[in-house]
């Protein structure tokens, strides 16, 4: 008999407790006028102080804090930005949006994050930044990526949209590069709905930011004097009350992650053609998304694994899609220049998925998913022709 789900399994979702309900419902009663910046203050304190940077800024969304990191940073046209291939598209877009070029490089086939050496191979005098995204919670080789920036005098921009409680020997991600974002996107691991930050332990950058953000002109400037055709980026009180209380139980909400992720590493201990996320000596992963990639000899396709959990009543998601090769990026050839073919991003891509991984999740729910994603090993093709060999080396579950 099949391992279905009773009840469909989403793939991701938040943990609400009275607590947000309380703090959401004083915000809209007592958040205007004078009062209109409290919850901000205190969500974007809570960070701070929780990241371990002096500054954050609560924006829309984590695609706008990475569009001011790059407009406060200065980058422009005539400029390129080193990014890795595999990642969320919004890692990149913003590149595009300040006129600079982003260009591709390869992702680590442990981490999944960006590949150090890849990146001082893409360096030209027009380099004027790297962004690296620390992916479903891992976290890139901050320490290299610093000394490569320094080295080259380049500005250095985290995407932890998707790490926030992650760290490398206790330094939490989002306090490594010269500016960092974090999502609060409804899937993400502390929730606003929609909702992003920017946080930053340089001044300069973020009165900047605050300037851009606000139509280029000053906090707290009442007379409407724009001094530059700049951004609207803030988030509403309401949303930023919803994030303050999420912050309050920010220890606990990590610890659940890492309890659904500790659930999945035992289910699938003794299960061979599959690795998920790495968390190598000295780091923490926050395991935003559980991911599971399958060997690439078994010849699985992910979108063909995301059909097979959808007939047993299990949500899953796609690992992203090498950005070389989607449509967006098409024609976009020197963007591409770096991305060599068959390379460890597209073998790991092609044959992963991210597992249901929300709150909602308990021991027996992961029991039935991994039921289900033996299943799906065990009907697996083989090597197909088209089939990349090589395998993904990604490192075991601890
Ligand atoms: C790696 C990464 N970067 C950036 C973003 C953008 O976040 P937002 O949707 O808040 O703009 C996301 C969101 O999904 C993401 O996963």
């Amino acid at each position: 008999m099949m391992s279905s789900a009773k009840t469909r399994i989403p793939v991701a979702g938040p943990s609400i407790t009275e607590r947000e309900v309380a703090l959401v419902a004083e915000a809209a009663r007592t958040a205007w006028y004078a009062n209109h910046n409290a919850f901000n203050a205190r969500f974007e304190r809570a960070v701070a102080d929780y990241v371990g940077v002096r500054f954050a800024v609560a924006v829309p969304h984590a695609t706008a804090a990475l569009h001011l990191a790059l407009a406060a940073g200065g980058v422009g046209p005539g400029d390129e930005v080193i990014v890795p291939d595999v990642t969320w598209i919004a890692s990149v877009a913003p590149v595009a949006y300040v006129g600079a070029l982003p260009v591709l490089v390869d992702i680590l086939p442990d981490t999944w994050c960006i590949d150090p050496a890849a990146v001082e191979a893409a360096i030209t005098p027009k380099t004027r930044a790297i962004i690296g995204v620390d992916l479903y919670g891992s976290m890139c080789d901050w320490p290299a990526l610093q000394k490569i920036a320094d080295r080259h005098n380049l500005l250095l921009i985290e995407d932890s949209a998707e790490a926030l409680g992650s760290s490398i020997d206790g330094k939490m991600a989002g306090s490594f590069g010269n500016a960092a974002a974090f999502s609060f996107h409804g899937s993400k691991t502390v929730v606003t709905g929609e909702g992003g930050m920017l946080v930053t332990d340089d001044e300069t950058l973020f009165k900047r930011v605050q300037f851009l953000r606000d139509h280029g002109r000053q906090p707290g400037d009442r007379l409407f004097l724009n001094h530059e055709i700049a951004f609207k980026y803030r988030m509403s009180a309401v949303q930023a009350a919803l994030g303050a209380a999420q912050m309050e139980r920010i220890h606990d909400l990590i610890a659940m992650k890492r309890q659904i992720f500790a659930w999945y590493a035992g289910e699938l201990s003794h299960t061979n053609g599959v690795t998920l996320n790495a968390e190598p000596p000295g780091v923490v992963n926050s395991y935003w998304m559980v991911t599971a990639v399958a060997d690439p000899g078994l010849g699985l396709d992910k979108f063909a694994m995301m059909a097979a959990f959808d007939k047993r009543n299990i949500d899953s998601r796609p690992f992203f899609s090498p950005l070389s090769s989607l449509p967006a990026f098409d024609g976009r050839d020197s963007s591409k220049r770096h991305v060599r073919p068959h390379n460890a991003g597209h073998r790991i891509a092609a044959h992963g998925v991210n597992l249901p991984s929300g709150y909602n999740m308990t021991k027996e729910l992961v029991g039935t998913v991994c039921g289900a994603l033996r299943e799906i090993l065990a009907e697996a093709p083989g090597p197909q022709d088209d089939g990349v060999a090589e395998r993904a080396t990604a490192a075991q579950p601890s």
